[in-house]
């Protein structure tokens, strides 16, 4: 039976470019989002940006412009640098819409209502030059713990010790440099404990893995604390009603991006957002990096109960980036925008390395660049690829470039791939990616291997016919790999098809065969990988 399937990657920040790393989650999210669609599944994948918060506010004023405008700009640049990757989201919104504002005042009524909003007294760091309290990472001096110079506000780089700002030995404000004194402000919580049956029990029913559940439960053991979810002005977002100078934390309005999002989608095609929201035969699936785990398993969740919304169906969460063994950096010169990247190398090849390593779990993901060119060569060329390219000549040259049967050895190959569906299905089902993959190149290369054995280009001499029987099979091998390959290589595939002269694949044409068909002559799909490409990623400036 057709499912209904909402599905959401986390909101980048409006206040960078998207990079390799983030991608990591957007083509993941992607993949599944077209293999549920592939499958015939009803799946809508919205995305937006987040925009608020302090560093947006910062920045935007730097750059002299109000935080409007700074957000409209990246805003347009995310959407490009996504569509080059071919992430294909039904509604790409933004969190500073009155929809987001009116949805985000709805939840926090409702919290109020229940009781769940608590106003008290904080003392917190305030740089007097700015009239700015200073959040976290805005602080920055010596380590209590080690005393290492020039840490955070929050931890220390050093020794790994956590602590408040107010702890930090000669604290210094980021914004102006001066030192920080003590300010006293009034604070709104959200008393997430009330909370905790709730999310027990959400969590019971399979909504994250196993790994995952136990280190929540950590967080339960140690006892949920408020959540302070406010900000004094100045702050670029929300403002709470019934306050003069008070704001939401730009990560209460931010996972109401998703529902807000939503609504202006749903109003766009006709529906009702309350349809995916507030309706149990839906699945909600979020995507998100192990970074921002605690908001979307304790806040989140908390806040859609109280709202009286649907909880997530799933939180799948992934790990992080890192680029030849270690952590992204600038100086290494392997901090790689989308843009960077895409102006150098196919961003399908991308597509395909991180299909290759993604497992579905928390485990951080590794980009070498040689392994990255060794693995598309042999993979996305050199066993799929080169099939069309190869049989497709003869096909043309030979047989007058038209499909006949498949004989009963042939039927075996096909036979044999076909047999792999339901396995690779599972697999994208269950985000393994790295095994669907893995199953996918086995029928590359049984299907290689058959080619080899047959021969078609000896046997072309002496049998035409028996040759475009072999070449009929082979072609048909291709159309299944490709077909697999599909919600990976959504470009290439697509180049399959039009060689093929078939219409767009959807999953159960893999039943079927294709014979008695004329196709195109093969036009190249993709260009091979080689040192001096990879080398041009790291030696050329990114703008
Ligand atoms: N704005 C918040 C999310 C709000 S969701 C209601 C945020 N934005 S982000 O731009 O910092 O990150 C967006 C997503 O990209 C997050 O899920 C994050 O984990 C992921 N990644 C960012 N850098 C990454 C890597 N280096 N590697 C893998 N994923 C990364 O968080
Ligand atoms: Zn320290």
């Amino acid at each position: 039976m057709e499912k209904k399937l909402l599905v959401t990657s986390a909101l980048p920040y409006a206040n960078g470019d998207i990079h390799i790393g983030h991608l990591v989650e957007y083509i993941q999210t992607d993949i599944f989002v077209r293999f549920q669609k592939l499958i015939g599944n009803n799946c809508t994948y919205i995305c937006a940006d987040d925009t608020h918060g302090t560093p947006i506010m910062i920045n935007a004023k730097k750059q002299g412009v109000p935080p409007e405008e700074f957000i409209a700009q990246f805003h347009q640049a995310h959407q490009d640098d996504f569509k080059r990757f071919l992430i294909n989201f039904d509604y790409y919104g933004s969190t500073h819409t009155d929809e987001n504002r009116i949805l985000s005042e709805k939840i926090y009524h409702a919290a109020q209502d229940a009781d769940a909003i608590d106003v008290r007294d904080i003392e917190q760091l305030y740089d007097q030059k700015e009239s700015m309290f200073l959040p976290d990472r805005f602080v920055r001096g010596q380590c209590p713990k080690c005393n290492a110079a020039d840490q955070y506000g929050d931890s220390c780089e050093v020794c790994s010790a956590t602590y408040s700002p107010e702890d930090l030995v000669d604290p210094k404000s980021v914004v102006s440099g001066e030192s920080p004194i003590k300010k006293t402000s009034t604070h709104y919580f959200f008393k997430l404990a009330q909370f905790e049956s709730v999310i027990q029990q959400w969590l019971e029913s399979d909504t994250v893995r196993p790994e995952i559940k136990n280190k929540l439960q950590e967080w339960f053991d140690t006892g949920l604390r408020d959540w302070d979810i406010s900000r004094d002005a100045p702050y670029f977002g929300f403002k709470i009603p019934n306050t003069e100078d008070k704001f939401f934390y730009v990560w209460v309005d931010a996972p109401v991006g998703y529902i807000s999002a939503t609504q202006l989608w749903a109003a766009s095609v006709n529906q009702n957002f309350l349809d995916f929201w507030k309706n149990d035969d839906v699945e909600i699936h979020h995507f998100i990096g192990k970074d921002i785990l605690y908001f979307h398993t304790l806040f989140w969740p908390a806040m859609l109960h109280v709202g009286g919304y649907n909880l997530p169906t799933k939180v799948n969460i992934h790990g992080f980036l890192t680029v030849n063994g270690e952590k992204m950096s600038k100086s290494r010169g392997t901090f790689i925008t989308a843009r960077h990247f895409s102006d150098h190398l196919n961003p399908e090849f991308l597509r395909y390395y991180y299909a290759a390593k993604l497992s579905g779990s928390i485990d951080d993901i590794d980009l070498n660049l040689t392994a990255f060119m060794h693995k598309v060569n042999a993979d996305v060329l050199g066993k799929f690829i080169n099939i069309a390219s190869r049989l497709g000549g003869i096909l043309h040259k030979k047989c007058e470039g038209k499909l006949t049967t498949i004989d009963d050895q042939g039927q075996d190959l096909i036979t044999q791939i076909q047999g792999q569906s339901e396995a690779i299905k599972a697999h994208y089902n269950d985000l393994a990616f790295h095994k669907a993959m893995m199953a996918i190149m086995e029928c590359a290369d049984w299907a290689n291997k058959y080619i080899d054995d047959q021969a078609p280009w000896s046997v072309v001499k002496e049998d035409a016919d028996k040759a475009a029987q072999i070449i009929t099979a082979g072609l048909n091998a291709c159309r299944l790999i490709a077909l697999y390959l599909k919600p990976v290589l959504p470009g290439i595939v697509s180049g399959i098809e039009s060689f093929l002269a078939i219409e767009p694949m959807v999953w159960s044409d893999g039943d079927r065969v294709i014979e008695d068909h004329p196709i195109q002559p093969y036009t190249h799909l993709a260009q091979r990988l080689q040192t001096e490409d990879i080398e041009r990623l790291n030696l050329d400036d990114q703008d």
